[in-house]
């Protein structure tokens, strides 16, 4: 969800107006999901390298996602979408976490739209405790070396359960993964939209959608003939 900030610039505005507006696109990006039979919307909502901007930026994004975390939760589990919070946790501040873990119970049931929030996330650190964690088992001697295979890995990453995401969609016309997902998006097909975050639609994202499922993926693999 990129260039919330050059959005805000280009109209004279704090860095946190951008913010702001940038949650009407991820009202839009839902609607556009369920449009489109999407299953599951994963947003990359706060990286860990983001706790490295100005104090008043991060507080600004941290408050704007209290506030909606508490504001929409109702309206979403009426909308049937299942919310999840996945990421280092335990940097936020309790007030924060309490408000997001508090939108996971409420809308646990949910069954039309999953929404994965990734807050305080970066692939390298997910691959880091991941590391980590299987290195307990081993150290432990639940789990031998050479048992820890792409199935033991994927367990104890912040995705477990989930399939790789399909399609990859980043604005504001930046191409790079910016330590996104970099072991589940081996093989998802990217699609980079130049328009800015806050401007973002559910018609942009059912462009993104139905571009993508004009594309082959062969995994490697050559088309079958
Ligand atoms: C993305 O927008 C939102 C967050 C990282 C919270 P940016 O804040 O990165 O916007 P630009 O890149 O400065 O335009
Ligand atoms: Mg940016």
């Amino acid at each position: 969800m990129d260039g919330n900030g050059r959005w805000a610039c280009d109209r004279g505005l704090p860095r946190q107006e951008g913010h702001r507006a940038g949650m009407t696109a991820v009202r839009e990006a839902l609607e556009g999901c369920v449009e489109a039979g999407v299953g599951i919307l994963t947003l990359f909502a706060f990286s860990t390298e983001n706790w490295e901007r100005p104090e008043e930026e991060v507080l600004a994004v941290m408050g704007l996602l209290k506030y909606y975390a508490e504001k929409e939760r109702d309206e979403l589990r009426k909308k049937g979408i299942r919310v999840r919070i996945l990421g280092d946790l335990d940097r936020v501040d309790e007030d924060v976490r309490e408000a997001v873990e508090q939108i996971e119970k409420v809308t646990a049931d949910g069954q039309r739209l999953h929404l994965n929030l990734m807050l305080s996330y970066s692939g390298r650190d997910e691959l880091l405790r991941a590391a980590r964690l299987l290195a307990e088992e081993a150290v432990r001697g639940r789990m031998a070396p050479d048992e820890i295979d792409q199935d033991a890995l994927e367990e104890v990453l912040y995705t477990r359960g989930l399939p790789d995401p399909d399609l990859l969609i980043r604005t504001s016309g930046e191409f790079r993964l910016s330590n996104f997902m970099l072991w589940q998006l081996a093989y998802t097909e990217i699609h980079i939209s130049p328009v800015l975050w806050p401007d973002f639609t559910r018609e942009d994202l059912k462009a993104a959608v139905h571009e993508y499922q004009r594309r082959e993926r062969r995994f490697g693999r050559v088309s079958p003939s």
